[in-house]
């Protein structure tokens, strides 16, 4: 076939793997016939090194439009962050590489009459990276994510929910994509509070049963910072529990590197580790952002030990403050 007709073949293939393979091998041969045998050496050499790597992500699927009804509690969100801006535990970096190798083999596993784990619920306490992870786990997929505002669903028009989560699962069901349904927290607080309408109740118990049922194309995420207290029933689930706990002093470490990463120092930040055990990431964030500041509001080119000293001495306080007011209200 003349190089031409070949060549828009083999764009026209653009996304059918097995195609383009067929087209691509097609044009080595021709090469070889015509004995132009390094460049079709070379040619087999990259085809082999490019279909050993892992496939692209699948998620550049045409958008199904949203459901209308469902715009007052789903949200589209872009992400803004990329996995160098997170902080992960070694178990964790190894689950999300996991996972992430997983979605991209799922016709694969499938075929080997394996299930892919698709349903993911992300426990830990506030400011550890439950939001944060799954925006940048829904970019590394490549896939859309929409947010699911719980809170929102369950106290709305309670006549309307169970069609609106009906047609939230429905739309998970067809759009390969990353379904957050975040505050998680607030469904299980329903099921536990026995003083609830009984209605609410009965849409809470049904969220739970599309979530028991539902095979995502993509990942259904639910992230809570309520632990052990969370009903056993919810638990189960789901394919996978990660944990996002406070960060170890080697965590602690990096973060403070990352953040002071592109700032000029008169210290070294990352020796302050030692009084930041306990620290959630959010609250080691505005630490550094406050001392930052300083430096910024005084036109300093550098900050220094003395700003980050008042920094952590300001968080200390906030704290104790909180601790206060949490007080009272026991
Ligand atoms: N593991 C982390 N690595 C880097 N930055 C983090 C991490 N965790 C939290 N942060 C910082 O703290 C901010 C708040 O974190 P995030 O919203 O992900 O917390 P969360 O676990 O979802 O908390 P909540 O339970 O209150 O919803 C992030 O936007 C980010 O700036
Ligand atoms: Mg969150």
């Amino acid at each position: 076939m003349a190089r031409g007709e070949l060549m828009k073949k083999l764009l026209a293939s653009y996304g059918r793997d097995d195609e383009f393979r067929a087209i691509a091998e097609q044009i080595i041969l021709e090469e070889e016939q015509k004995n132009n045998r390094v460049l079709a050496r070379s040619l087999r050499q990259t085809l082999d090194h490019a279909s050993n790597r892992a496939p692209p992500p699948r998620a550049l699927a045409p958008l199904i439009p949203f459901p209308d009804a469902a715009n007052d509690f789903v949200e589209r969100v872009e992400p803004e962050h990329t996995k160098s801006d997170i902080v992960l535990s070694k178990a964790n970096i190894r689950i999300f590489s996991g996972l992430i190798q997983e979605f991209r083999r799922a016709d694969d596993i499938r075929r080997s009459g394996l299930p892919v784990r698709s349903k993911l619920l992300f426990c830990g306490p506030p400011g550890c990276g439950k939001t944060l992870c799954t925006q940048i786990f829904a970019g590394e997929l490549g896939l859309p994510l929409f947010v699911v505002k719980i809170d929102r669903l369950i106290s709305s028009y309670l006549g309307e929910t169970a069609t609106n989560v009906r047609k939230i699962f429905e739309f998970a069901r067809k759009q390969p994509c990353v379904l957050f349904l975040d505050e998680f927290d607030a469904l299980a607080r329903s099921r536990d509070d026995t003083s609830e309408h009984n209605e609410l109740r009965r849409v809470v118990n049904s969220l739970l049963i599309f979530i028991d049922r539902i095979k995502p194309k993509g990942f259904l995420v639910a992230a809570t910072n309520l632990d052990q207290s969370l009903d056993p029933a919810v638990w189960r689930r789901f394919d996978e529990v990660i944990w996002f706990e406070k960060p170890d002093r080697e965590m602690t470490e990096h973060f403070l590197a990352l953040k002071f990463k592109n700032i000029k120092t008169a210290f070294d930040p990352t020796s302050h580790v030692g009084s930041l055990e306990g620290y959630s990431f959010a609250e080691i964030e505005r630490i550094c952002v406050q001392a930052i500041k300083a430096a910024v509001i005084e036109r300093r080119k550098e900050v220094r030990e003395l700003d980050f000293r008042h920094a952590v001495a300001d968080e200390i306080r906030r704290r104790s403050g909180t601790a206060r007011l949490q007080h009272l209200e026991d």
